[in-house]
């Protein structure tokens, strides 16, 4: 059912609301300001004072930072580690009995897991790891639905300084493959499957897939979940419940160096090979655990739900490590929102006293189209904070999240960060910083980041350019997995010394924080990254296919949509058959949440002289429908005209 959204009648400032500022963690400007210059002035005596105060060390570093760039190494010396940080210290106080997390799965099951019992847990199961001969240093995925037990197997691995990277469900056996061996892993730790509106995402199956062509996994480990019949590989392949059968109660955490590997992320890059982003221990954990405080004012009291999947970096700086070492209440949700109706998140939202709620505007935009009847059932008056993340937020959806949702009285912090920045960059300190919807507005403490042009220089004020980061943080990337010189050219090699964000965006006369897209090949679809190239490079797999050019169209739900521009192979005609036929591969090659929206098949693809393809023209194309931008380089001018036409024949 659909409703026409509202026009947006947006104020330009929203100041925070008296009430919110008076029990803000951070209340006013004037503490705002205080906060970022003295991160700014000494940024060593102000993270280390804070890495001493709010984490705990088995060992106290010597170092704040150590900073060769492009390399930090962040409070050298020190021992730490994360699981300690996020449960056992916990455990020593009035918290040991306070929910960790409330879990509810897809078909109604719930959940409610204590600090204390979720250290038993992950103690349990890192015995189980323990058992199976794994040590510290050795590599972990896991490719798990929405469950207790992918937090639990995360914290278990931190707990052994078992790196992992976390495989978002809905990728394909190919893409879990290609992370399993760039990772060189030796356990694979999943479930039979999860439930996804009300069909059963089959996990096991795709392991099985992907294991045939990964020699270095020794063990999996199977999660029961759905309880349907799953292949077990003997000598291999164990159930997660038997192995528990002789755990231990009590494994002690390793004690890691502050700069231990804590886990690699798998994103999408402008070439056709994902970037395994490596995140480490003790900077990552302060900044995931400040940010908690600054931008989600979180209090003990509060009942906090970030939607995210733990397969991406959201869901591990704020659904798992973030909120646990802040010892907060984290709520976590297996299913589909509309799953068995759209107003699911608002049940769980009352049913749980949700107070700090954070989203993304693909997920606000796909509920505001349902209509306002499905919010309007539920009371929603325990929320007090809204966040935003992954995409720039509309006016339309700003407008319905702080009228329908927050009842025009809860602030909404829009946070800008990056899978490589492993925490919020730009965003309100909401007792604080006035909001400008649509703006991310402020950095937080101590981060300098500036708008240049091509050749690195500060574009005027209000202008559009490159963003850019020029100090060093915490929470930062600290390379690329195996690969130090595509990390260094990546990131540090656009503007010497800074690094580069692929962000476009402006600055206001208040210093306040536009960000306007991406400027690489790399789409935003649901807030997700998705890489032309990827796309480009599982296309030219399918025998029919002679070439390709992937390009990202607005839509309206989506913010972008994946659009492909095809050449077959000569001899090959049945465009009709073919389209649905590539839609499918591209969701069987890299998972389903990437299937092109639109197939466009074409005599010819735009290159320059020298045969690269121009992208920027398809760009324009499906955007605008015509061509505006300077179009000399072009080599054969025929190809566009037809590109064109095509489009009018629509
Ligand atoms: O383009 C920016 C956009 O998402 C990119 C980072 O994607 P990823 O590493 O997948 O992490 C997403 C979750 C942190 C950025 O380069 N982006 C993220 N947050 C915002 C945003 N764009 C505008 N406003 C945001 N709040």
């Amino acid at each position: 059912m659909t409703q026409p959204a509202k026009p947006a009648t947006l104020p330009t400032l929203v100041p925070p609301p008296a009430e919110f500022a008076a029990q803000a963690n951070v209340s006013g400007m004037e503490a705002y300001k205080a906060l970022y210059e003295s991160a700014v002035n000494d940024p060593a005596a102000f993270w280390g004072h804070l890495a001493e105060t709010e984490l705990d060390w088995f060992q106290r570093f010597d170092k704040a930072l150590d900073w060769q760039p492009p390399f930090a190494k962040w409070f050298s010396g020190g021992k730490i580690n994360v699981s300690y940080n996020c449960l056992d210290r916990h455990t020593k106080t009035a918290r040991k009995n306070k929910a960790a997390i409330i879990f509810e799965g897809e078909p109604g099951d719930q959940r409610i897991i204590t600090y204390q019992e979720l250290h038993r847990l992950v103690c349990r199961f890192a015995s189980s790891l323990l058992t199976l001969g794994l040590e510290t240093g050795d590599r972990a995925i896991i490719y798990m639905p929405m469950i207790p037990e992918a937090a639990i197997a995360m914290l278990a691995c931190a707990r052994l300084g078992i790196p992992h990277s976390v495989v978002f469900g809905g990728f394909s056996a190919e893409a879990l493959k290609a992370r399993i061996q760039d990772l060189e892993a030796k356990v694979v730790l999943t479930a039979d499957g999860g439930w996804r509106r009300g069909k059963e995402v089959k996990l096991k199956e795709a392991v099985d897939e992907a294991l045939k062509f990964c020699p270095t996994v020794e063990h999996v480990v199977v999660y029961q979940r759905t309880g349907s019949a799953v292949h077990l590989e003997s000598g291999r392949d164990h159930w997660w419940h038997v192995l528990d059968e002789t755990a231990r109660e009590e494994v002690p955490a390793v004690e890691l160096d502050s700069e231990h590997p804590l886990y690699v992320l798998y994103t999408s890059g402008t070439t056709g090979k994902p970037k395994g982003i490596l995140h480490t221990t003790g900077g990552y954990l302060l900044q995931c655990t400040m940010t908690m405080k600054w931008v989600f004012d979180l209090k003990e009291s509060d009942t906090y739900w970030c939607t995210a999947d733990v397969g991406w970096v959201t869901g591990h700086s704020y659904v798992v490590y973030g909120p646990l070492s802040a010892g907060a209440t984290t709520v976590m949700y297996e299913g589909a929102p509309d799953t068995p109706a759209f107003d699911r998140w608002w049940r769980l939202v009352d049913k749980y006293k949700v107070s700090i709620f954070y989203t993304s505007p693909t997920a606000i935009r796909a509920l505001i189209r349902q209509g306002d009847h499905w919010p309007e059932r539920h009371k929603l008056d325990s929320i007090r904070l809204l966040g935003s993340v992954g995409e720039p937020i509309n006016p339309a959806a700003w407008e319905w999240f702080h009228r329908v949702i927050g009842g025009n009285r809860c602030p909404i912090v829009d946070t800008w960060w990056q899978t490589e920045t492993g925490a919020i960059m730009i965003a309100a300190m909401p007792g604080a910083v006035p909001l400008k919807p649509g703006s991310g507005t402020l950095p937080m403490p101590g981060l300098v980041a500036e708008i240049v042009d091509n050749h690195g220089n500060l574009v005027p004020e209000g202008h559009e350019g490159f963003l850019i980061l020029k100090t060093p943080w915490p929470g930062m990337l600290r390379t690329i997995w195996g690969d130090p010189e595509r990390f260094k050219e990546q990131y540090w090699s656009k503007v010497p010394g800074a690094y580069f964000t692929g962000d476009a965006a402006r600055r206001d006369k208040d210093g306040y924080y536009w960000i306007l897209g991406r400027v690489d090949d790399v789409m935003n679809v649901s807030g997700h990254r998705l890489s032309t190239m990827e796309i480009e490079s599982a296309l030219v797999r399918h025998p029919a296919v002679a070439e390709s050019a992937v390009v990202g169209k607005p839509h309206e739900i989506t913010g972008q949509a994946v659009c492909c521009f095809v050449t077959l192979k000569k001899g090959i005609s049945d465009h009709e058959k073919l389209g649905v036929e590539l839609r499918q591969w591209v969701a069987h090659e890299i998972g389903p949440f990437a299937r092109p929206e639109e197939i466009r098949f074409t005599e010819a693809l735009p290159k320059t002289r020298s045969g690269k393809i121009m992208r920027r023209l398809l760009r324009e194309i499906v955007t605008s429908h015509t061509v505006a931008g300077d179009v000399t380089t072009l080599e054969d001018m025929n190809v566009l005209t037809s590109l064109s036409a095509q489009h009018d024949e629509d």
